[in-house]
């Protein structure tokens, strides 16, 4: 999975059609959608208008939280790929945790899928560590990624030890805390050091760290262009020890039906 993916959420119909397209164009080969961001037909269509192949191209989607049954994430995931007008998706992911739900009949289909070739790869988002355990330990899935909330002001630190020691990425969404970085002090005072933007400091703290890929959303060309040229930013340990410093328990996205995340 390329370390430096394109979120697609909130972008709609051809707004997102034409963001994943010429973000193709720009040099991204990763793009994050999911069933609940209603956008998969916008990016299906743009997978088939980009002059870059498709098997070149990593795509994750994601099902609800509200069909995790088998029938219903069945339905689900094949509505993904006939949306996405693909076969296969690269990586599959339950969206969130559900609620009373028979956990090792959703995690069986999840794994169904993977083991039918549909989704080259599985794995969760937002599932706190004690879940994702019992989920790779108790019931043996072949977990590839968990998608989380991880930026420089919320830490991961726990997740990300976990994800290594089992071989698997942590894709960080929000990772510019949808561009309140650009306010942050110490990061406006690393990117003038380094004659480079708050958001890129940001991004490559994140895209340095082994194991972690992030996932910025950009609609216009300059957004997605300066998100891609991130990956030539060089940080020292001075500017890592003043990210360290900032506050790390800054959680921005919590709806009602999250889980406990310290459970
Ligand atoms: N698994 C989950 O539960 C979950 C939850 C939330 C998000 N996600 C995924 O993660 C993706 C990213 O997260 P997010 O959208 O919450 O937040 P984000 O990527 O941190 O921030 C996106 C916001 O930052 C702006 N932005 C992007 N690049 C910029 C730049 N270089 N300079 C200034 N502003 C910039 C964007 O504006 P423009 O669009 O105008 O460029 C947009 O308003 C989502 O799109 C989605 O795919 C997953």
């Amino acid at each position: 999975m390329p370390k430096l993916g394109l979120g697609t959420w909130p972008m709609l119909g051809d707004e997102c059609t034409d963001a994943v397209v010429q973000a193709l164009e720009l040099g991204y080969r990763h793009i994050d959608t999911a069933a609940g961001y209603n956008n998969e037909a916008a990016v299906g269509k743009a997978l088939e208008q980009s002059r870059v192949a498709r098997e070149q191209i990593h795509v994750t989607s994601k099902v609800w939280w509200d069909k995790l049954q088998p029938a219903d994430m069945r339905a689900s995931f094949e509505a993904t790929l006939h949306a996405l007008r693909s076969d296969y998706v690269d990586l599959f992911l339950i969206h969130w945790p559900g609620k009373d739900w028979d956990l090792a009949k959703t995690i069986e289909t999840l794994v169904s899928f993977k083991e039918d070739g549909r989704a080259r790869n599985i794995g969760v988002a937002n599932f706190p560590l004690p879940l994702l355990k019992k989920v790779v330990e108790e019931l043996n899935a072949p977990l590839a990624a968990i998608q989380v909330e991880y930026h420089v002001t919320l830490g991961q630190t726990a997740l990300l030890d976990y994800a290594r020691q089992h071989d698997m990425a942590l894709t960080a969404y929000s990772p510019l805390v949808r561009n309140k970085v650009s306010h942050i002090a110490e990061l406006q005072q690393i990117a003038a050091k380094h004659g480079v933007l708050p958001t890129q400091v940001a991004l490559k703290w994140l895209l340095d760290q082994a194991n972690v890929a992030a996932i910025p959303k950009a609609a216009s060309q300059a957004n997605q262009q300066n998100n891609l040229e991130a990956l030539k930013v060089q940080l020292d340990d001075e500017d890592r020890a003043l990210i360290a410093g900032l506050p790390k328990n800054q959680r921005l996205v919590n709806p009602d039906f999250a889980p406990q995340w310290d459970a």
